[in-house]
């Protein structure tokens, strides 16, 4: 057994495995060689790449992504030699929290990540939206959220905690909107995709159907006059809007504490 920095030569022979892994196909091309520069992409080897892991290391969290194990080399504990590794990387370097996202249908990646200690934190929910001109929608732009009720936001597929700091520089760039009308309350944080263009990321919290359509009309108008092709919304809520939201798949965000 030998797990090793992937090197970029790796490439070819990797994306021979990961390219129909699941029904819609794969992504593992597209942010290889961001993921490359990014450091911490790991190869197991039995005389080629038949396995692959990322891990993207921020503050005292890892975040582990793009998990692939070879069709013909799979139950062999591939993925959890390749998980282990991040974990002790990660706990030479003081990181409590690992943290993954894996498809709720996916039971073959859900029992792996049991059997090794891993717990579902929460469920999220992916819908796609197309970018649109819209009118009539009231938003603010905001500089403060309350943390224990909005714990997560997503940049790039990866869930941080949202700091002060995070909330600062969001709100600088007027990413972070808000609708409110009497009690009820939706917030929506807006990232652009590092990975892939023309592409934002919106979280979504509240569950009041006006404010969410308030803030996805802002969403679709805000994408449509910034040359956005690809709106995708993640949110803890079932959605309940007018809008045509998509729903496309349902996500268990994992959490283990590493020490
Ligand atoms: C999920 C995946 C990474 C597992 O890789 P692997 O090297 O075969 O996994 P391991 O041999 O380390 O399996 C460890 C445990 O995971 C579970 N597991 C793995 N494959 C399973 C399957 N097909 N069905 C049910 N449980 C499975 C079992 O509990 C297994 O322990 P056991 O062998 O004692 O029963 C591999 O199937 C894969 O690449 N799938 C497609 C990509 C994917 O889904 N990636 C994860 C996205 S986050």
């Amino acid at each position: 057994m030998q797990i090793r920095f992937a090197k970029l030569s790796d490439k070819a022979r990797v994306l021979d495995f990961c390219k129909n892994t699941f029904p819609w196909g794969d992504y593992i091309e597209q942010v290889w060689n961001f993921w490359y520069k990014e450091g911490y992409l790991l190869i197991f080897e039995r005389i080629n790449p038949v396995g692959l892991i990322h891990a993207y290391f921020y503050n005292s969290l890892v975040w582990i992504e793009g998990i692939r194990v070879d069709k013909n080399f799979r139950h062999q504990k591939i993925a959890t030699h390749l998980i282990s590794k991040i974990e002790k990387i990660s706990k030479r370097n003081s990181v409590k929290f690992s943290y993954m996202l894996i498809d709720v249908q996916n039971m073959p990646s859900m029992n792996l990540v049991k059997s090794l200690g891993y717990k579902i934190n929460c469920q999220w929910n992916f819908y796609t939206l197309e970018p649109k001109q819209n009118s009539n929608f009231k938003i603010n732009f905001i500089d403060h959220l309350n943390k224990s009720q909005f714990p997560f936001y997503i940049d790039s597929w990866r869930w941080f905690p949202l700091t002060n700091k995070i909330i600062l520089e969001l709100n600088k760039k007027n990413q972070i909107v808000e609708s409110k009308i009497g009690n009820n309350l939706s917030i929506g944080i807006i990232t652009h995709s590092k990975h892939f263009e023309k592409t934002i990321l919106v979280t979504i919290y509240g569950s009041d159907k006006i404010c969410t359509d308030n803030i996805l009309s802002y969403i679709q108008n805000y994408a449509s006059e910034n040359h956005i092709e690809r709106i995708q919304v993640l949110s803890p809520e079932k959605l309940l809007s007018e809008k045509e939201l998509d729903l496309k798949l349902e996500f268990n965000h994992m959490k283990k504490k590493l020490f």
